[in-house]
């Protein structure tokens, strides 16, 4: 069983940009925008940002407060805090989400690193609108190589985990995330001077509320879901080695702040561009990759530009699969009762999500259903398992205790967070599942 875990950051700042670190990733940037963009731009902000506040914030401040409340991963977590083994199917499904999320999650970090060796090679130059798509296509497809990316991200993401060099990377993070950020400014500065750009400002910012479709409203909260991290355990790490003193609902606030101010910048950057340069915002996983190069040839220092933004995306990328590999490296190492050591873990875990890789390059169905499936089903399935855990099956006075344990929260938050828990989110997740199978 592991150790309780102490309070491994020193500063409250650290906690947060790691948190963060989690949080942002290609779900904002590669993501947002293509799942923004099949769903009617304006009508799916709106919708996105409703689940931000309305979802987001309870489950965020949820499962940071299972953490610290428990000092566990998602492993040990439920069991240490309600003493039984009843709720141990909740971390069987947060483990395989994390495993089916890496599935693709590597493939895409793959096509990245791809496209940083070629932005190193200058490869985008003169590329028209109809060359760039063709030529995602072609990367896309090329399966030896794809693989040996996807799998190289997964390998430098192991050796992370086996040497635990976590924090070093979150060192590291705290000073490229804020250059991610300037450089993304300059990007969507750069891209609202095009011609044309007024249109994919519209597009992205004018709500058109027909457009609100039962579709929308479950991609909407299954894109909260994947950006914010919940639904899977992953935060509940975070909150095991969050200080006493720190405030959950404060830290959770920051973070959400920052998550969606990235996913939004992303949207101001991607959209003004599409229109510009006439593609279309529904061309699907692509988007991003057909529109960036297409960017950077219009900025000064165009080499410069793409090797800098393509390096931090990848960055990005592995500090986002580092807290998903670690729930299930957790997992493997707890429930086989440290007989497997973390290392060990690591070995299966990387070699199981390889095999997801395969079947994920060869076949764009499969890639297809993992990302729809983890999104739209499975993490709302956690996180109804969790409201209902800390909300219906602690007793009162445990949610309450844990709740108010450290000072912080104020009163009358806490009574609203409690009833969002019991009553108005578990609620909306299931009203918004059967709206979308069309029994409503
Ligand atoms: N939130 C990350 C992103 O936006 C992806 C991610 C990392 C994730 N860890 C997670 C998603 C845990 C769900 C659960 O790219």
């Amino acid at each position: 069983m592991a150790e309780h875990k102490q309070a491994a950051f020193s500063s409250k700042v650290g906690l947060i940009m790691a948190a963060a670190g989690s949080a942002v990733g290609l779900g904002n940037i590669w993501k947002f925008p293509y799942i923004a963009g099949e769903n009617g731009g304006g009508a799916f902000l709106i919708v996105y940002l409703l689940c931000v506040v309305g979802f987001g914030l309870p489950l965020v401040m949820t499962e940071f407060l299972i953490g610290k409340r428990s000092g566990r991963s998602a492993y040990g977590a439920f069991k240490e805090l309600n003493g039984n083994n009843r709720w141990q199917w909740l971390s069987w499904l947060c483990m395989l989400t994390a495993f089916l999320i890496m599935g693709f999650y590597f493939v895409v970090t793959g096509w990245c690193v791809s496209y940083l060796t070629e932005a190193l090679g200058n490869a985008f130059h003169d590329l028209d609108t109809t060359a760039l798509s063709s030529h995602f296509a072609a990367v896309a497809s090329d399966v030896p190589r794809m693989v040996l990316f996807s799998c190289l991200a997964v390998v430098l993401t192991g050796a992370v985990l086996w040497f635990e060099v976590n924090k070093g990377i979150e060192r590291l993070s705290k000073i490229l995330m804020p250059l991610l950020l300037l450089m993304m400014l300059l990007m969507a500065g750069r891209v609202l001077m095009l011609d044309g750009s007024n249109i994919g400002m519209r597009f992205f910012f004018q709500t058109d509320f027909t457009k609100i479709t039962p579709k929308v409203i479950m991609e909407a909260m299954g894109q909260c879901f994947f950006s914010l991290s919940i639904g899977m355990g992953a935060l509940i790490t975070y909150g095991a080695y969050m200080p006493k003193n720190q405030n959950v609902a404060r830290t959770s606030v920051q973070v959400i702040i920052l998550d969606t101010l990235v996913a939004i910048l992303a949207g101001l950057i991607i959209f003004p561009a599409v229109f510009a340069f006439g593609f279309d915002p529904a061309e699907g996983p692509q988007l991003v990759f057909v529109v960036l190069p297409a960017i950077f040839e219009q900025m000064s220092f165009s080499w410069l530009s793409s090797v800098l933004f393509f390096g931090l995306l990848c960055i990005a990328a592995l500090t986002s699969t580092i807290s998903l590999m670690e729930v299930a490296v957790a997992f493997v190492n707890e429930a086989s009762n440290g007989k497997l050591n973390r290392q060990k873990s690591v070995l299966i875990v990387s070699a199981c999500v390889m095999v997801l890789i395969v079947l994920c390059v060869l076949s764009g169905t499969v890639f297809d259903a993992l990302d729809e499936v983890t999104s739209c089903i499975m993490m709302p399935l956690g996180a109804l398992g969790m409201c209902m855990f800390v909300g219906w099956n602690l007793p009162k006075k445990g949610t309450k205790g844990m709740l108010y344990a450290d000072r912080g929260i104020r009163h009358w938050f806490g009574k609203i967070y409690i009833a969002a828990l019991r009553w108005v989110v578990p609620a909306a997740i299931i009203l918004i599942f059967l709206n979308s199978i069309g029994v409503l």
